[in-house]
């Protein structure tokens, strides 16, 4: 059987436990807290992510280490990769990990991304500030996730507040991008290069977490642009696994924000709505086992369950609704579960949604002008 270790124990590692137990693999995961909600279904290591010790320990036991989320610090990527087959790889990790790293790669690889520059001091974002204009985002370079660490400028007397808010750790100022809507381009390359995409996926976020994802976009353009800028980045990288690209979109071009070196909350609907759901993926790829189809079932719409689960039978009284907790305990801001709705019929989906919508603390007046 074929042991996979998972750094970190999150919802993520739960989800890439639950797809791997079909295939006969084993799990263990290194997290610090004993609750982590995947140390429900698979072993759990005790420690910390600097605990050289436990993470030797993983080590020793895996065929194959990966990750749930990229602020594992970097050296203890690099302490696994002396022992073991790590994928991604510590280097891909150390890029995501750091903003101003992501964007330079973006500009390297000639990947439109937001205007930026680094801020390390008061004075460094006033010039900022002149340079980029107003309104902007002020963002830690490290450690964000869910939108924290971050302060949008949309006057001059955000400036200092701001700073006063986020200083002391390094910044990067970003233009404020005004927006159409959000996509994420999910792909999975495998340990002979082989690369397959899933469906440009359109995200709505709030408040910087994300809220609802629905496939397909219909757009085959952006489609085809996001595809050419990922796999851009796939080979650069010499990518192993599964990696998600977020765009915004502007005047109908895309603008790359971020990459997140896993599998990512806008893939959850692929459990469901995909041939192959992108933490089978994951897992065939760093297996170094055939790629699965990343094809379409259906139309798909994913709704985050944010603070808590709506009651379980009220969303199974809606037709073709998937429902996945993650085993957390209820808390404000949290990411617990997610629902998935795959329906055909454009009448039919929008009733569902006007039951669903409400359960996760939406309106439908947030998507009056979709076309379905
Ligand atoms: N420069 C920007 N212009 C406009 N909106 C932005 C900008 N940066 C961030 N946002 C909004 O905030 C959301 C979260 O930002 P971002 O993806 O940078 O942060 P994060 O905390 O790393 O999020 P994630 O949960 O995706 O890891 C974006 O999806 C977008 O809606
Ligand atoms: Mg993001």
């Amino acid at each position: 059987m074929m042991k996979v270790g998972i750094v970190g124990g999150g919802q993520l590692a739960r989800l890439l436990v639950l797809a791997g137990y079909n295939l006969g693999l084993q799990f263990q995961i290194l997290d610090p807290a004993i609750d982590a909600c995947a140390g429900q279904l698979a072993y759990l290591i005790k420690g910390n992510y600097e605990d050289i010790s436990r993470l030797k320990q993983l080590a020793e036991w895996a065929d194959v280490v990966t990750f749930d989320f990229e602020n594992v610090p970097a050296t203890a990527a690099r302490i696994l990769e002396e022992q073991v087959a790590v994928y991604p790889q510590a280097q891909t990790l150390y890029i995501a990990q750091d903003r101003f790293c992501e964007k330079t790669l973006f500009l390297e690889l000639g990947i439109p991304t937001t205007l930026f520059a680094t801020v390390d001091s008061l004075d460094e974002l006033r010039r900022a500030v002149i340079k980029l204009d107003l309104p902007a985002v002020l963002k830690t370079r490290r450690l964000g996730y869910d939108g924290k660490g971050q302060r949008v400028l949309r006057i001059l007397d955000d400036v200092e507040s701001a700073w006063q808010e986020l200083g002391g750790v390094p910044l990067i100022l970003e233009e404020l991008v005004p927006f159409e809507r959000e996509v994420s381009v999910l792909a999975v390359r495998g340990i002979d290069g082989e690369t397959k995409f899933y469906p440009l996926v359109e995200n709505y976020h709030r408040d910087g977490i994300l809220r609802l994802s629905r496939v397909p976009c219909r757009d085959q353009m952006l489609e085809f642009q996001g595809y050419n800028y990922t796999r851009c980045v796939l080979d650069h990288l010499n990518y192993i696994g599964l990696l998600a690209v977020e765009f915004f979109v502007k005047k109908g071009c895309l603008i790359a924000n971020e990459i997140a070196p896993r599998v990512h909350n806008s893939g959850h609907w692929t459990i469901d709505g995909a041939e192959t759901s992108q933490f089978e993926n994951h897992l065939r790829a760093i297996l170094g086992l055939p790629l699965g189809s990343t094809s379409l079932l259906g139309p798909c719409i994913m709704l985050n369950c944010i603070g808590a689960m709506p009651e379980l039978a009220r969303v199974l009284a809606v037709q073709d609704t998937h429902y996945h907790f993650y085993g957390k305990t209820r808390r404000f801001g949290r990411k617990v579960g997610h629902l998935t709705l795959r329906v055909n019929d454009s009448d039919k989906l929008r009733a569902c949604l006007n039951v669903l919508l409400p359960l996760v603390g939406l309106t439908i007046d947030e998507f009056l002008e979709w076309s379905y």
